[in-house]
Parts: structure tokens; sequence; C-alpha cells
């Protein structure tokens, strides 16, 4: 019998099992992390952090220094700040509150795991459908209203990439009871910074913004994400929560990370280039492969989509040990769309060669 699509990518494991071969044989391009090793200092702290407290004794509760060094980065209360294991683990508390609201509204295609979360607390939603097709500019307004209580935000918008104008959400804010942004990828698009809603979570009591930290330092594994919001709902997130959800190897990672602003700053740099030069490298040549067309996006992964299906162009990737984000699991795409994540010159070129050998 065969296994229903994944709703996630990046299931390299799982993969490199069913391929018979192993995980570090695999080129992942199904889930969207920075193709770089960690940075140094970063590597040097963990391996630090081995022999000391942070893997010995139980972490900070408060994550006192984490709060005030992600605090200090963006400018704001350190109050207002709350780290976690992983937007995934904030997403879970965010759809608590948004439960208690009433429907939520989600952008639909769009990322699956809000529906994870908001099913935790028999929270109630619907698909809110985008158009799937878009211009090159970014960022663009976003494009719909939902009729709900709660609205969820994703900038960039997984899985298509579209960037979102803050003049255009908002105006949103204050027609919801609760609105929900999601700026995993902001830091990795070049022009993102600019469009975040930290800085109105101030003013707004009803803003949840939850940022992640795993794909702009390659830490998938370590886990590692806060949220910005009211002081008074982090307090009572805080209430019912584990009391160390943020191990201690992360925690010291995160303050070293963001501590560094003139590190940060450079690997900013890095990444914002590495977005700019392989994203346009790939629109051009995946435009040159008949039968498929990528779509422009702002960040590190793009779709591409054809008249006829891709799933068997998928699988026969697969069996060349490069991995695409089966599209199936997305409302309103299926089996004629993939999405593609950015990786270095050498894995972009594999990834282009292998789909022109196969389509032509
Ligand atoms: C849009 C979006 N937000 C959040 C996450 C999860 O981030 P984290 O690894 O910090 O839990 C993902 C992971 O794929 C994602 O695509």
């Amino acid at each position: 019998m065969s296994s229903p699509p994944p709703i996630h990518g990046g299931n390299v494991a799982q993969e490199a099992q069913r391929l018979g071969c192993k995980p570090n044989d695999l080129l992942d391009a199904s889930a969207s992390i920075v193709p770089f090793a960690i940075p140094k200092d970063l590597k040097s702290c963990l391996k630090q952090a081995l022999h000391r407290s942070p893997l010995r004794d139980y972490p900070d509760r408060n994550y006192e220094e984490l709060r005030k060094a992600i605090a200090s980065w963006h400018g704001i209360n350190p109050n207002f700040v709350l780290p976690g294991n992983g937007a995934a683990e904030l997403f879970t508390w965010a759809a608590r509150d948004a439960a208690r609201e009433g429907l939520s509204g989600l952008p639909s295609p769009g990322f699956a795991d809000y529906k994870r979360a908001l099913r935790c607390w028999h929270g109630t939603y619907q698909n809110e459908e985008l158009p799937l097709s878009w211009p090159e500019e970014f960022p663009q307004p976003f494009p719909i209203t939902p009729n709900t209580e709660v609205l969820w935000i994703t900038n960039p918008h997984n899985p298509t990439g579209q960037l979102w104008s803050k003049q255009s959400i908002i105006p949103l804010v204050e027609k919801y009871k609760l609105v929900i942004c999601d700026e995993a990828f902001l830091p990795l698009a070049p022009v993102g910074e600019k469009q975040s809603l930290i800085p109105f979570t101030e003013m707004c009591p009803n803003l949840i913004v939850i940022r992640s930290l795993t794909k702009l330092f390659g830490i998938a594994g370590l886990r590692l994400g806060y949220v910005v919001s009211n002081e008074k709902r982090l307090h009572h997130w805080r209430e019912s929560r584990d009391p160390w959800p943020v191990n201690g190897l992360a925690m010291t990672a995160g303050e070293m990370l963001m501590k560094d602003t003139a590190g940060l700053q450079k690997w900013l740099k890095k990444v914002h280039n590495w977005v700019l030069q392989e994203g346009s490298w790939c629109q051009r040549k995946f435009k040159q492969i008949p039968g498929i067309t990528p779509h422009p996006s702002s960040t590190n992964f793009f779709l591409i989509e054809s008249q006829h299906s891709l799933v068997s162009l998928r699988e026969e990737l697969a069996q060349r040990h490069i991995l695409l984000r089966d599209c199936r699991s997305f409302n309103k795409l299926g089996g004629n769309w993939l999405r593609v994540s950015l990786q270095n010159r050498k894995g972009n070129k594999k990834i282009h060669k292998a789909i022109r050998g196969l389509l032509t």
C-alpha cells in the first residue's frame, strides 16, 4: 500500500531508509535550510558547552540572557520575548489563544503545522485561497481578508515564497481579534526585515510574531525559535509550558548568536547574497527547461509548476538521491507542483541537470 504524501519536507532519515542509502548521500532540497556549515563561533561555543554547565545543569527557566540578547537585536523590551523549542512549539501555544478567540483563517496553500497546532486545542479553521500566480516584485500586498476571528499569516509565505508588505498587513491587525504572523523565513529574504511586524507588537496586544533560527543558521536539529508578543500573553504561555522547553545547548547557542551582532550582520549578508545569486540563477536556468515553470520567490525556496503530474519526476529524482518537496499535501497545489529549496551552486546545478535530463 502506498503511503500518503508527506506534510513536511526534510524527511531525510525516512527517505534514506526507503531508498537504501545513508542520510548524508541525499541532497535535501525538500526542507529550506541554509546550505552552509554552521558559523565557526557557534561550533566552538557548542563544543565548550559540552564540558560545562549548559549540558550538566538545568537551563535558566527565565531564559534571561537569551531574551535580552534577542530583544536587544530587535530593539524591543525583553519581556515581550519568549524563546521556544523551534517555531513549531510556539505555534502550539499561539493556537491555544487562537482556539479561544474563534475561527482561524489559514491562507491556502500554506504551512501544515498551524492545523496540527489548532487541532491540539480543538480549534476551528478554514482554508482561505490565495491566487496561484503572482508578480516578480516583492513585497506584495496581502491579497485576502478572511471572514474569521483569527488570521494566520506566513511572511514570506510557504510554499509560494511571496513576501507580503507590512503596509498591507498592519490595517488587518485592527480587524481581527488575533493575528499570528510566522516570520520564520523573513531573515533569509534579502528585503525581508523591513516588512517585519515585530516593531508593532508593543502597540498591538492582539499580534503574535513568531521567528525561527533553525533555517537561518542550519540548526534544525538543535531546535530554536522565539515569539514576540504582549507581556501578559507570554506570561500565560509560560504558566502552561514545560519548565525547560529550550535545552541548555540551544539556549547557549542562541545567546552566542544573538549577542554577536557584528557576526549576525555578517551572516545575514552572506545568506542574502546567496539567496540573490542562487535564486536568480535558478529562475533563469529552470525557465529554460521545457515543460516546467518556476514561480518567482523572495526567499530561499521556489515552486515549479507543470501542465502534467510531477510525481514520477520527484520519485526519479529521489532515486538519484535528490529530494524535492512533494506538494500534494498542499491544498490546491497537487501533483503538478514541486517546491525546490536553494542549495549552493554545485547542488543547484545537480538539481537542474537531473530535471533537465529527465524532462528532455
Ligand atoms: C513557514 C514555516 N514556519 C516555521 C517552520 C518551523 O520552524 P522551526 O524549525 O523553528 O520549528 C517551518 C518549517 O518548515 C516553516 O516552513
